[in-house]
């Protein structure tokens, strides 16, 4: 990576300075309770560097997706509590999310307390990257820190806006902690993989995960492809699919990647197939060729997850994005977490193993295996949009090296 990182500051510099850090504190709440804080703790080694070096913390972050206004719903309070104690150390949360209405209240934090300002999306210019707003959160100190890689594919205020905001006053804009080991997995596996390189793609749609196909493609050894989105290579192979999800609109793409793939992709030759996606629904294993009627493919079947883990153990270098079935009912699970193991095993004997974010992470969870595996992205749509070929703008916007 050509940008500069938080390692590349001066220690001693940043003694009393302010610095702002964007991070993604976008985590999910199951009634009213935040119930998986991976974000919360991947930021945090930022926030000890900046806090024991002696930096004053002014700290930004998205939460869902409110309409531009606020919305008590998706206020960062409680995510704030959650990083106190993760942090042990206090955190102070400023009710606004305006850098000219959060300035007063930041001047009175404490030294060595971290100030959150609310949900950054409680304003409309945040998705609109208004130079106002972004310029607001640049006056609140010297040093912009992007950690947020989550947010890295989104060019909004407190992104990309704020970077240039911060530059344009003299001062610099820098990848943080997180953010820089993101880029450092994720484009190194694109870069230089060893190989075998192999790419597993899951999931429901093959629409959304085009681009990365396409991009993989042409640079793997093997790509394997399961969950939902095998149905409709499923149909472009003239196979009946039965009940199954399939994406009508795709299935001429589907055509095109299996003839431009050749035997690089592999798709699974079984599965597992009930009328319900509910976990007392009877099931059945079937080859895919005897799929039929009320049907619906749930899973990828054993002889599947046996070919799909023996190409993995034998790889070097691995790309996994999206599950192999509907991992979140035991009945359907078991070849996501058979793949998730897989790739578990390949990295002990040294292989590089990278994760995308979002479902292949909780499945990585689910599965026990996620200290074994080389990197667990925090990026849904951001690790898709890189390993898809695309630029982000949150990283475009940081200071060049040098
Ligand atoms: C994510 O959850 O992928 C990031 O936090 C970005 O959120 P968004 O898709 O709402 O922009």
């Amino acid at each position: 990576m050509n940008k500069k990182t938080l390692s590349d500051v001066d220690v001693a510099w940043l003694r009393g300075r302010t610095v702002v850090v964007r991070a993604d504190l976008n985590v999910p709440f199951e009634s009213g309770q935040i119930s998986d804080d991976q974000r919360i703790c991947a930021s945090i080694p930022t926030l000890v560097a900046l806090s024991d070096a002696g930096a004053r913390i002014v700290l930004l972050s998205h939460l869902g997706r409110p309409k531009g206004r606020p919305d008590p719903e998706f206020s960062l309070a409680p995510v704030g509590r959650r990083l106190s104690e993760l942090l042990e150390r206090p955190v102070s949360f400023i009710p606004h999310a305006d850098g000219r209405r959060a300035a007063g209240p930041v001047s009175n934090v404490p030294d060595g307390v971290i100030a959150l300002l609310e949900n950054t999306r409680f304003l409309e210019g945040e998705t609109a990257n208004d130079e106002a707003l972004a310029e607001s959160w640049a006056a609140l100190g010297e040093l912009y820190v992007n950690d947020a890689f989550g947010a890295a594919h989104r060019a909004h205020a407190s992104t990309t806006g704020l970077a240039r905001a911060m530059v344009a006053r003299g001062g610099e804009a820098v990848a943080g902690l997180l953010m820089a080991k993101e880029l450092r997995y994720l484009e190194e596996i694109l870069r230089m993989p060893e190989r075998p390189f192999i790419a597993i793609v899951g999931g429901a749609k093959i629409s959304s995960k085009i681009g990365v196909i396409s991009s993989l493609l042409p640079r793997v050894d093997r790509l394997l492809i399961g969950g939902a989105m095998a149905n409709t290579f499923f149909r472009a192979l003239g196979l009946d699919t039965g009940a199954s999800l399939v994406e009508e609109d795709s299935i001429e793409i589907a055509r095109q990647l299996i003839e431009e793939g050749g035997e690089r992709l592999v798709l699974p030759i079984d599965c597992v197939v009930a009328s319900e996606v509910t976990e007392t629904s009877p099931v059945r294993i079937v080859d895919r060729k005897a799929v039929s009627g009320d049907d619906k493919i749930l899973d990828i079947g054993p002889a599947s997850r046996a070919r799909f883990s023996d190409m993995i153990r034998r790889s070097r270098s691995i790309v996994w994005n999206g599950p192999m079935g509907v991992f979140e009912v035991d009945a359907f699970a078991q070849g996501t977490i058979e793949i998730a193991l897989a790739v578990a095993e390949a990295c002990d004997g040294g292989a590089m193993g990278v994760l995308g974010g979002g479902d292949s992470a909780a499945a990585a969870e689910r599965a026990g295996v996620v200290d074994r595996l080389s990197h667990v992205s925090t990026g849904g749509g951001a690790s898709l949009e890189l390993l898809a070929g695309e630029r982000l703008p949150g990283v475009d916007a940081l200071t060049n090296q040098g």
